[in-house]
């Protein structure tokens, strides 16, 4: 067997491949798809060639096990989905690194004194169907399982109908207790998001409160050429509005994001005014809740809307609280991982989900350049092979 730190970027090569997306660059690899399909056979033979045990849970999460799953488990893992033209290291990372450094504890002759599991988590981006950890959350009843299957993709497909269609029951989703309390540590490594780490690895404090909106705007639809600029009602008008008034709201602040990442027109002609606008809102706030700065959003949103003769719906896909990773393991983490710095992240993950519900934490590998979320996104060779080295000393810590 190779050594885990050869092993993570050579995995990482396997799959380079896999859900290229031609139009927007980098990745689109997303929930019940045949790249994400692709990704979760991989990550079956992978995990087999291993010598771990492979099962697919009710809400579509894959666990790999060393030894027979039971309680007071350590897991690690990520996810291999991405945000539409994602980058290579955002979830991918994280897996190929656990695989790696179980590779490398098996090299080193460890034998583990508890059950150790590799899982990938479903949709953690919410790239098709718009809630973020959607695995994590039905494992731990954290998203109603009626609510994810009626969740809709940008084609109007449910998550049941993606589901059925891959041969899944959607009936099946919902809360998972017995899987989850085998859960006794959770440890997350990821690419970090930012340019916050100066060191090759970090330990993960904390995720700031985060939570993404749903704005529908209507309007009157029309024709672009005969309407008078008078007698528009033009849901665009409040939408644009909108976007520079998130970019205030979060200014005004300490620390606050606020994003519009994405704007649907319907129907979407050059020479058409549109009769609808679908605005996504995210917000980001490192103390305190996203409430306020959602407040002073939708306080322009109305009043633009007003203007214009338009109205403007409100709706809340994802709300994810502040978490404070767990003290005690995060100790562990720092005397396994000796030097690394300590930080929080303004970033989404399913160690925040989990972390309400057994003790969890995260490694981070720095990023030189802090792009995330975009085809740019980069970690050095070095960097990749140190985090899947840092991983291997966690788990053999956690797991003696
Ligand atoms: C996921 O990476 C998120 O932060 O939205
Ligand atoms: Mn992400
Ligand atoms: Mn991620």
């Amino acid at each position: 067997m190779s050594t885990g730190h050869v092993g993570t970027v050579e995995l990482l090569a396997g799959i380079a491949g896999v859900g290229r997306d031609r139009a927007r660059g980098g990745y689109s690899r997303h929930l019940a798809t045949p790249a994400e399909s692709d990704l979760r056979d991989w990550f079956a033979e992978q995990a087999g060639r291993r010598g771990l045990d492979v099962e697919t849970d009710r809400n579509g999460n894959v666990w790999a096990w060393w030894g027979t799953p039971g309680p007071d488990a350590v897991v690690t893992g990520s996810h291999l989905d991405s945000v539409p033209g994602g980058g290579a290291f955002d979830g991918p990372l994280g897996v190929a690194s656990a695989l790696a450094a179980v590779e490398d504890l098996v090299a080193r002759g460890f034998a583990p004194a508890r059950p150790l599991a590799v899982v990938v988590f479903a949709e953690e981006e919410g790239g098709r169907f718009g809630v973020p950890c959607l695995g994590s959350r039905l494992l731990t009843g954290d998203l109603d399982a009626d609510r994810a299957r009626g969740l809709r993709d940008a084609d109007g497909v449910s998550l049941a109908e993606a589901l059925t269609a891959r041969g899944d029951d959607p009936s099946a989703l919902g809360p998972d207790p017995e899987r989850l309390a085998r859960v006794g540590r959770f440890v997350e490594l990821h690419v970090e998001q930012g340019r916050a780490l100066d060191a090759p690895v970090g330990i993960g404090s904390a995720v700031v409160a985060h939570g993404r909106w749903r704005l529908t705007f209507t309007g009157q639809g029309n024709h672009a050429g005969t309407t008078a600029l008078t007698d528009r009602r033009d849901p665009m008008i409040p939408a644009a509005a909108t976007v520079l008034a998130a970019r205030r709201a979060a200014a005004r602040v300490a620390d606050a994001r606020a994003t519009v990442g994405r704007l649907v027109p319907n129907p979407g002609g050059t020479n058409v005014i549109a009769s609808s606008v679908d605005l996504w809102l995210d917000v980001r706030i490192p103390a305190g809740e996203p409430g306020p700065v959602v407040e002073d959003v939708l306080g322009a949103a109305r009043a633009a809307a007003d203007a214009e003769g338009c109205t403007v719906e409100l709706g809340r896909e994802s709300l994810s609280p502040a978490v404070a990773f767990d003290d005690a393991l995060a100790a562990r983490l720092a005397a396994a991982v000796p030097g690394a710095p300590t930080l929080a992240t303004a970033a989404g993950h399913d160690a925040g989900v989990l972390a309400a519900h057994a003790p969890a934490g995260m490694l981070h590998v720095r990023n030189p350049t802090g792009i995330s979320h975009a085809p740019q996104e980069h970690a050095e060779d070095d960097d990749v092979s140190h985090g899947a080295r840092a991983l291997a000393d966690v788990l053999a810590e956690l797991a003696r």
